[in-house]
C-alpha cells in the first residue's frame, strides 16, 4: 500500500487554506500571480507556503529571485527554506535547476514526495503554482489535497478562454473548490470575460492590469511589491 497520501493530510494538518493557482493555458500569468499573491498575503501577516508544482518548468524561483543554496534543513522532514517570509518549496532544490524531463508516474511520484517529505507546520495559506492544463499535476492535487481551492486565471483573449472554459467545466462537475477567475495581462476594458465567468456562476475575482515595468521588476520581490500589479493582486487578496 502507498503509505504517503496519508502522511500528506499528517502535514498540512495545520495549514488553515490551500490555493491552487491554476488555469486550462499556458503562460497566462499563474506563476505571476502565484508569486505575487505570496509576497502580498506574506506583507500582509499572513503565514505563507509556496510550493512550485511545475516540474517541467519551475519558475517562482525565477520571479522571487531565489538561488537555492544546497538543500533545505532537515528535522522530521525538510523545512523549506524562507524568501521574503515565504516558506519556499520547489523541485529546483534537488534539481539544481537542470532541466528534467519526467513521465507520467514519474511526475505523481515527484508530487507525492514533496508534499509527504514537506514540514510546512503552522500555514494560514499554502499556494500552489501549477502547469498549464489539467494533466497529472492538477489530478494529482485533486487526488491527495481534496481540500485545494481553486483560483482560475485566464487573460482576455478568446483563445485563452476557450481553454479556461474547460478547465472550470471540470471543477465545477467535479464539485471541487472554486474561488473564482482572475483576468490578467488587460490592456483595455472590456466585459467579455466577466460576463461569460458569471455565465458560468462562477465568481469573477477582478482583472490585473497588463504592467510593463514587471519584467524588470522579477527577481526582486521589494520591486515586485512595488508594481501595478501588486496593487492589483492585493485587491483580489481580499476577496479571497
Ligand atoms: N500582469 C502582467 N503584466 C505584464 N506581464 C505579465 C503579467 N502577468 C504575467 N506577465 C508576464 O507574462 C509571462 C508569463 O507569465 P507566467 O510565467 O506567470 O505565466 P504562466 O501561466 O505561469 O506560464 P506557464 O503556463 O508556462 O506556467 C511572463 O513573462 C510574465 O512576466
Ligand atoms: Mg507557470
Amino acid at each position: 500500500m502507498e503509505p504517503r497520501p496519508s502522511v500528506i493530510q499528517t502535514r498540512l494538518k495545520d495549514v488553515n487554506r490551500v490555493i491552487a493557482v491554476a488555469s486550462g493555458k499556458g503562460g497566462v500569468g499563474k506563476s505571476m500571480v502565484a508569486s505575487n499573491l505570496a509576497l502580498s498575503l506574506a506583507k500582509q501577516g499572513k503565514k505563507v507556503g509556496l510550493l512550485d508544482l511545475d516540474l517541467y518548468g519551475p519558475s517562482s524561483h525565477l520571479i522571487l529571485g531565489f538561488n537555492p543554496d544546497g538543500f533545505p534543513d532537515e528535522e522530521h522532514g525538510i523545512i523549506p527554506q524562507e524568501i521574503h517570509d515565504i516558506k519556499f518549496m520547489s523541485l529546483v532544490y534537488f534539481s539544481e535547476d537542470k532541466p528534467g524531463a519526467f513521465r507520467g508516474d514519474d511526475v505523481t511520484n515527484i508530487i507525492l514526495e514533496l508534499l509527504a517529505i514537506t514540514r510546512w507546520d503552522d500555514l494560514d495559506y499554502l499556494i500552489l503554482d501549477l502547469p498549464p492544463g489539467i494533466g497529472d499535476e492538477t489530478l494529482d492535487v485533486i487526488s491527495y489535497i481534496p481540500q485545494t481551492e481553486f483560483l482560475v486565471v485566464t487573460t482576455p483573449s478568446k483563445v485563452a478562454f476557450g481553454a479556461v472554459e474547460k478547465l472550470l467545466k471540470i471543477l465545477i462537475e467535479g464539485k471541487l473548490p472554486l474561488l473564482g477567475v482572475i483576468e490578467n495581462m488587460t490592456r483595455d476594458s472590456s466585459e467579455y470575460i466577466s460576463k461569460k465567468v458569471s455565465k458560468l456562476n462562477v465568481s469573477y475575482l477582478g482583472y490585473l492590469s497588463y504592467d510593463a515595468q514587471v519584467e524588470d521588476a522579477i527577481g526582486d520581490p521589494l520591486k515586485l511589491l512595488e508594481t501595478n500589479l501588486s496593487k492589483d493582486i492585493l485587491k483580489v487578496s481580499k476577496k479571497l
